[in-house]
């Protein structure tokens, strides 16, 4: 998954509407003036703070039956020296792997999902739009599209295999969902074979009746069928035990409408104006020579964007042939440009986003928001703000409502110049079979999940 919580919103740090005419929704997404950050940094945001502290505190007592279970870091672990870093368990011989899928409840059946057939396809669609993840007051739901399932769930040397669902045996309704596609992800110097694994889902009605370990198991079976012992996967809940745990930002770029779905209000002070001529953006990009990314381009991408993952704890180890098939453009899904020097030609800068919608629920003027999420940025000679600004300027041509971005990497630099609200939904990120000695920062991640 990409985020949680609100997942496509975020808070202002503000416990009340200041302006209950305006947008009378009680919960807050982010505020739509730019004191924003002053605002987050005393008063009402750090009471966020602290009320983020102790859930994540109570997390951390509570039990979890399933994950207690598997090679994970649990939180007992947490500051023992003796632990080393590497994986959890040895890999066993695949003859011992269990052959049969794990046992379902009766009325269901396990089946592998065929994503290149456009009916199945449609199906895995279908139950995600009406079932994956929304943000905590169910305002938004992700609304991941079919040709984005697509890209997300075919990467080079991907395993049918791992698209696994399971429907109803008796009407054949597809009522769960989980996936896993390989990767290559560097930790620390060791480059690792791992899963990634994502869009774990379980249709509304057959919440909490323990299918979601099911599905987690029989993904991991299949996983290491294929001689693969370690996977990377995110979630908007704490489970044992978070690699590291990032905030998501946002930039209104159509504020009128964000402010109007209630992802976002008019900050104190402010009216709707001022708020549209706060996001305002010049109407193209203004570094010479920023173009969309194409073929020919890969190989000089390529090494940009390796030199710059080498220096975060982890990170995907990306080939031409993954950065043909992760950050070459298609539209609606990945949409990536660079900086070619006027004068010399050399591929300098680099900066990418692709495109994950929400369902504005229960809204009779709006079906959709429209958001552009940051992916992989590289800025050698470019300033990273002034890379970045371009990209603004790109997704607000291409008609996208809000850019989000986490704050991994060094996204940070950018997020409060470019008016970046904070969000209210953290995603965490876990490594399977895999202990790191201590939690990162979000700055030491190189990787960004779908
Ligand atoms: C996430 C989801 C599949 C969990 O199913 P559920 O019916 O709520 O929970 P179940 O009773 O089947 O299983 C509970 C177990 O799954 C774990 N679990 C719940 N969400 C999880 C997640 N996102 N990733 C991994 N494990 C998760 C729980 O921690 C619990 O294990 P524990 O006892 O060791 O803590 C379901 O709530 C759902 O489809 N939600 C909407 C989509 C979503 O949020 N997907 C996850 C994106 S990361």
């Amino acid at each position: 998954m990409a985020t949680a919580g609100r997942s496509s919103s975020g808070s202002s740090g503000e416990s009340s509407n200041p302006n209950p005419d305006v947008n009378p929704s009680p919960v807050p997404a982010i505020a739509a003036d730019s004191s924003l950050s002053e605002r987050t940094e005393d008063g009402a945001a750090s009471v966020e703070a602290i009320a983020h502290k102790i859930q994540e505190s109570l997390s951390l007592n509570k039990r979890h039956r399933f994950w207690e279970t598997q090679p994970v870091r649990q939180f007992k672990d947490l500051g023992n020296p003796s632990l080393i870093e590497g994986p959890i368990d040895p890999p066993t011989s695949l003859s011992e792997v269990k052959k049969e899928p794990y046992n379902l409840p009766a009325p269901y059946e396990w089946t592998t999902c065929d994503i290149d057939d456009d009916a199945t396809c449609t199906e895995v669609y279908k139950l995600l739009t009406e079932n994956y993840v929304e943000d905590d007051e169910n305002m938004f739901r992700f609304n991941y599209s079919k040709e984005f399932l697509r890209w997300a769930l075919r990467p080079p040397g991907y395993f049918k295999s791992w698209h696994i669902g399971v429907r109803v045996k008796a009407s054949k309704k597809l009522v769960a969902f989980i996936t896993g596609v390989p990767a290559r992800i560097r930790v620390r110097r060791d480059v690792v074979r791992m899963a990634e694994v994502n869009f774990l889902c379980v249709h509304k009605k057959l919440r909490s009746k323990r299918l979601a370990p099911v599905l987690i198991k029989e993904v991991t079976r299949r996983i290491h069928l294929e001689d693969i012992w370690q996977a990377a996967y995110t979630a908007g809940v704490v489970l044992p035990t978070p690699l590291t745990t990032c905030q998501y930002w946002h930039r209104s770029l159509n504020p009128k409408k964000l402010i109007d779905v209630g992802f976002s209000r008019l900050g104190a002070r402010m009216t709707m104006s001022r708020t549209i001529r706060l996001f305002k953006l010049p109407s193209l990009p203004t570094t010479p020579g920023f173009r969309r990314m194409e073929l020919r381009d890969l190989r000089p991408v390529t090494r940009l964007l390796r030199e710059y993952l080498s220096h975060f704890a982890v990170a995907p180890d990306f080939d031409e042939m993954d950065v043909e098939h992760w950050l070459l453009p298609r539209d609606e899904v990945v949409d990536s440009y660079l900086v070619e020097s006027p004068e010399t030609h050399e591929i300098t800068d680099f900066c990418s986003f692709y495109t994950l919608p929400s369902s504005v629920l229960n809204n009779s003027n709006y079906s959709t928001l429209k958001a552009a999420y940051s992916y992989y940025n590289v800025a050698t000679k470019t300033p990273l703000v002034q890379l970045m600004n371009d990209a603004l300027i790109v997704a607000k041509q291409k008609e996208y409502d809000v850019f989000n971005a986490l704050d991994v990497m060094e996204n940070e630099s950018f997020l409060k110049e470019l008016k970046f609200g904070p969000g209210d939904g953290m995603l965490h990120y876990y490594l399977y079979n895999y202990r790191l000695r201590n939690p990162l920062k979000p700055s030491q991640l190189g990787l960004v999940l779908l």
